[in-house]
């Protein structure tokens, strides 16, 4: 029986547009440009390499690593305000009732974010018990496309690499999976990336995913 390793921003939560606009207040008051498309370019990216893709284009005096760390929290707390509007109406029926029939049909189910906020966002949607296992920022060294984050959560989980289905929004995390040995499932921006195994549609199609 597979097991599911699940991306939470963008697949089970759609967070994205909090990170948005956090980055954005940021930037904007650094004076940085900052569009939806450099926004896409931060999926599955840790916290310290998106800001990096943000300095990008930054063109004022260099910035110390006190400077970049006090952006970061400057970054996070805008996005933990918005984080802390969300409730268990922000995780879809869909995604619920999919998750509860994988799980019947007897899949583990796990979490592999590279999000340090993964276990708030979980408890604000009412999921923070739901999980078997739960891989996030806080476990890793190396964000995606490392496997990391994934080989940790099959780790958690008991499971060998092969064994694992993992869903994913971001090319990164596609990237990561595959390198880790696993089958990667594709949904939104990844369902078109060419090293995804199986794109789906809409989250409810994951009960078609071959070998489900
Ligand atoms: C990922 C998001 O899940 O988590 C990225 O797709 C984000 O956009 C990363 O940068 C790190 O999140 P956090 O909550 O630790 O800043
Ligand atoms: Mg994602």
């Amino acid at each position: 029986m597979k097991a599911f390793i699940f991306d939470l921003d963008g697949v089970l939560v759609f967070t994205d547009k909090f990170h948005y606009q956090a980055w954005k207040a940021m930037a904007d008051r650094m004076g940085i440009y900052f569009d939806e498309t450099i926004n896409n370019r931060l999926r599955g990216v840790s916290r310290a390499d998106s800001l990096e893709i943000i300095l990008e284009r930054y063109e004022g005096v260099p910035l110390t690593q006190e400077d970049k760390d006090a952006l970061m929290e400057e970054k996070n707390n805008t996005y933990r305000e918005l984080l802390a509007t969300m409730g268990p109406s922000d995780m879809s029926d869909e995604v619920r009732s999919t998750l509860d029939e994988l799980r019947l049909r007897g899949h583990k189910l796990a979490i592999g974010s590279s999000s340090k906020n993964t276990k708030f966002i979980l408890e604000q949607v009412g999921m923070g018990d739901y999980f078997d296992a739960v891989s996030d920022g806080t476990n890793i060294t190396r964000s995606k496309p490392d496997p990391e984050v994934f080989l940790k959560a099959a780790e958690f989980l008991g499971e060998s690499p092969e064994n694992c289905i993992v869903v994913e929004d971001a090319h990164a995390g596609i990237d990561a999976a595959r390198s880790g040995g696993m089958t990667a499932v594709g949904i939104g921006e990844a369902a078109g990336y060419g090293k995804t195994d199986f794109p789906i549609k809409t989250f409810s199609d994951l009960l078609k995913v071959p070998a489900v």
